[in-house]
Formats: C-alpha cells, sequence, structure tokens
C-alpha cells in the first residue's frame, strides 16, 4: 500500500529532501478535526449519487468517527510518512477499512479537501475570536462603568486637547471591537462551503447531491451547509476568506496595540493616570524596582506579526495562475498564527483590563492645565455674536499672553481681558475652566 495519495505515476521513490520540503502534516493536523467532517459529507455524497452501497457508507462513517474521537481526545497522531493531514487520514482509514477506505478518494481531491477543511476551521475560530474580543468589550464596559466619574484630559496629537470621560476614552476601544466583531461575523456568514470541484473541472456527480446540511455532519449549523461550487475552478483556486479574515485580526491587532500604547504612557511615572496590577507586569533581572508592562508591549508588537501576516498571504496568492498551486498550502501557518495571537490577547488583555487601577488625583491634576478650556472660551465668545475664526484668534492671543507672562486666565484683571474682547466677563468666563461644565456642554454626543 502506498503511503501517498498519487505515485502510480512515478518509476523512482521521492527524494527525501523533497518529502521534508513540501509536507505539510505538522502543521495542516490543526485541521484534522475538519477534514474528517469533509470527509463524512463526501460519504454522505458518494452513497446518494451511488458510488457507495449504504452498507459501505457506514463502515466509513463509523471509521470517521472513529478518527473524530481520537482527534477530539488529542490522540490522533499522522503516521511519519504522511505528507498532509488528508494524507494521514486517508491513511488511517486504510487501516480501520482496508481497501473500502480507497472508495472514499471517488470524485475528490485534496485541492477541494483542503478548500473545505479550511473553510470550516475558519468558521469555528471566527466565533471564538468573537467570543473572546467581546469578553474583553464587557471588561472595558465594566471599567469605564465603574470610574464612569472620572474626567480626564483628552489628547489630540498626544497633547492637551479637550476634557473628555475617562469613560469615553475607553469606549471609543469598545466600537472599535464591535466594529470588529461585526467585521468576523460578516465575514463568516460570506463564507460558503462548497464541494465537487474535484481537483479543478468539477466531478461527474450530480450538483443536487452535494447538498449536505451542517447538522448531518457534525452538529454544526446552517452557516456550514455545504453546497456545490458555482465555479469548480474558482473553488480551488479562492483564498480570499483567507485573506479577508487575516486583514480583519490585523485590523483587531492594530486596535488592541492602540489600546495597550495608550496603556503603556499612562502607567509611566510621567504620567502615573492608572496602575497595572502585578499579576500582569513583569520584572526586571537587574533593576529590582521595575514593574514592566511587557504584556502591553508584546500586545503592541504583534500587531506587526499580524499584518506581516496578512501581506504574507497576499503576496503568495499574488500572480498565481488558475487554479489551485501549491504554494497555498503557505496560507495556513500564518491563518493558524493570526487566529492564536489574536485569542491569546484578547483573552490576557481582558484579565489585565478587570485588574486596572485608575488613579483619579493623578488624572484630575491634569485638568488644572487652562489651555485644556481655550475652545469653551472660544464658544462662549461664538454665543456672544463673534465669528468663529475671529474668536479662535482672540483666545489664541489670550493664550500665548497668558503663557508668555506666566499668569493664568481666570487670575486676569477685567481690564486686562477688555484688551483681547470687550465681550470677555472675567466673571462668566471663570466658570468655564471646570472640567465638568467642559464635558456637560457637548451635546453632539449620545449619552
Ligand atoms: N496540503 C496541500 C495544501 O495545504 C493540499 C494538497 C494538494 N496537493 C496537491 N498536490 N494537489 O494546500
Amino acid at each position: 500500500m502506498s503511503k501517498k495519495l498519487w505515485g502510480g505515476r512515478f518509476g523512482k521513490k521521492t527524494d527525501p529532501l523533497v518529502e521534508e520540503f513540501t509536507k505539510s502534516v505538522h502543521f495542516d493536523k490543526r485541521l484534522a478535526a475538519y477534514d474528517v467532517v469533509g470527509s463524512m459529507a463526501h460519504v454522505k455524497i458518494l452513497k446518494k449519487s451511488g458510488y457507495l452501497k449504504t452498507v459501505e457508507a457506514s463502515r466509513l462513517l463509523k471509521a470517521l468517527a472513529s478518527v473524530q474521537k481520537s482527534v477530539a481526545k488529542g490522540v490522533f497522531k499522522p503516521g511519519a510518512a504522511d505528507e498532509d493531514i488528508h494524507t494521514a487520514i486517508q491513511n488511517t482509514l486504510q487501516k480501520k477499512v482496508g481497501d473500502l477506505a480507497l472508495k472514499l478518494h471517488t470524485a475528490r481531491s485534496r485541492n477541494d479537501q483542503v478548500a473545505v477543511a479550511t473553510k470550516l476551521y475558519c468558521k469555528v475560530s471566527l466565533l471564538k475570536a468573537e467570543v473572546a474580543i467581546s469578553g474583553l468589550i464587557d471588561a472595558l464596559a465594566a471599567s469605564a462603568d465603574k470610574n464612569k466619574r472620572i474626567i480626564m484630559p483628552g489628547f489630540t496629537h498626544l497633547q492637551h486637547a479637550q476634557p473628555v470621560y475617562l469613560k469615553d476614552h475607553l469606549g471609543a476601544y469598545i466600537e472599535m471591537l464591535k466594529r470588529d466583531i461585526g467585521r468576523l461575523q460578516r465575514i463568516s456568514a460570506f463564507i460558503k462551503v462548497t464541494m465537487g470541484s474535484g481537483a479543478l473541472a468539477g466531478t461527474p456527480i450530480n450538483a443536487a447531491s452535494y447538498f449536505v446540511k451542517g447538522r448531518e455532519i457534525g452538529g454544526f449549523g446552517e452557516a456550514f451547509d455545504i453546497s456545490a461550487a458555482v465555479n469548480a475552478l474558482d473553488a480551488v483556486s479562492d483564498r480570499d476568506f483567507v485573506i479577508e479574515i487575516l486583514s480583519a485580526l490585523a485590523i483587531t491587532g492594530v486596535h488592541l496595540s492602540r489600546f495597550s500604547e495608550d496603556l503603556v504612557i499612562w502607567s509611566t511615572k510621567e504620567f502615573g493616570f492608572v496602575d497595572i496590577d502585578d499579576a500582569f507586569c513583569t520584572g526586571s533581572s537587574l533593576m529590582p524596582q521595575k514593574r514592566n508592562p511587557d504584556v502591553l508591549e508584546l500586545a503592541r508588537g504583534y500587531a506587526g506579526r499580524l499584518c506581516g501576516n496578512l501581506v504574507s498571504v497576499l503576496t503568495t496568492m499574488k500572480g498565481l495562475p488558475l487554479t489551485y498551486n501549491r504554494d497555498m498550502q503557505l496560507d495556513k501557518e500564518p491563518l493558524f498564527d493570526s487566529f492564536r495571537i489574536v485569542l491569546s490577547e484578547a483573552k490576557v488583555l481582558t484579565g489585565l483590563v478587570k485588574t486596572l487601577k485608575f488613579n483619579a488625583g493623578k488624572i484630575g491634576k491634569q485638568l488644572e492645565d487652562e489651555s485644556l478650556y481655550a475652545t469653551d472660551l472660544v464658544y462662549y465668545l461664538v454665543k456672544k455674536g463673534i465669528a468663529f475664526k475671529n474668536a479662535h484668534t482672540i483666545v489664541g492671543k489670550l493664550v500665548k499672553y497668558s503663557a508668555d507672562k506666566g499668569v493664568e486666565i481666570k487670575h486676569m484683571a477685567q481690564a486686562d481681558l477688555g484688551k483681547f474682547s470687550d465681550k470677555l466677563v472675567k466673571r462668566e468666563i471663570v466658570k468655564l475652566f471646570d472640567p465638568k461644565v467642559s464635558v456637560e456642554s457637548k451635546r453632539s454626543i449620545k449619552r
């Protein structure tokens, strides 16, 4: 019995270097459970179309179920000579049911098999990613709520801009992550699991026989229903779904990286806005005082890998002629890697967020900076009938004067204020240098 799914045409043994170079079983073994499910569907299709007798189909399904069990238990071991997971499962079946296993490959190619297994893997992994990200959203929402009264300086260009609620700053990340979940859901709904391409040209089996319900092959829902491909060539050469997922995961990675960077900055001694719990910090082997935000740094750094994985598959696919090419085997490591990274990041950040302690005192101290209220002064003048552009210039000059003279605007005499505009009334403007008044005056936000 040949260990390979091909070989008849060959007069020589494959060079061991080629075996080593071309094999993928060491990573695509992660697709085992999905390859089994695809094979179960294929058995049903072969039975419907008369290629398998009922008893044969039952024996094959039973054997596949036992492979499924050993995969689930984590004891399924591909043989040393198995080229990929599809070969490994086929060879295992042959050990279980003898030559009947050879009929399973009727009208089937690994080109189609790998697309089916990868799509099923993606749909399941997308759900896991959604759950992990929504866990992080919940942790952020709880922290936002716990600190709902804290007002902080909002930043643009990392310079003091205007006061904002801390809960809104955290809420911005919640919005990003909600969009991320929506993106993953849309991608999943868009992935159609198809069969019947054969190697590329289609098979002699009727398209109608390819309809298999998700629940018939492993208790999956409707999203996992299988049907015949609209275009057989496209179905074996399409990796758009991989690219879309890698893109979505890279976007999530960028969001998590930005969030991490905010916390890295906020946890410095200079800022002191937040304390990261001991359980989520690491130390230094040399400097005993150190509590380093390594988790956040890695979450920031992993964004590079996530973007790289996207570019890797895009570059692999660019210029490939139709249809299947072996280059496409290289989509899996980046795909598995990106899912693993986002899942672990979302989980560890959830723990970190749950234990964050915001330092209201230190944050509040920053709100004494008068420049944060300059825009409120502009709105004040606008309300008194001054054109926005002119009000902007007046307040700009006032801020410069205050900085140059080292005197705060709220401490300036009415006579001095009057030099900038006769509309500036000291008794009224002193009330504007108040964080609460400032944030509550913003009416455009749906709260
Ligand atoms: N292991 C391959 C992959 O992941 C599938 C095998 C297709 N091989 C072939 N010679 N047509 O893409």
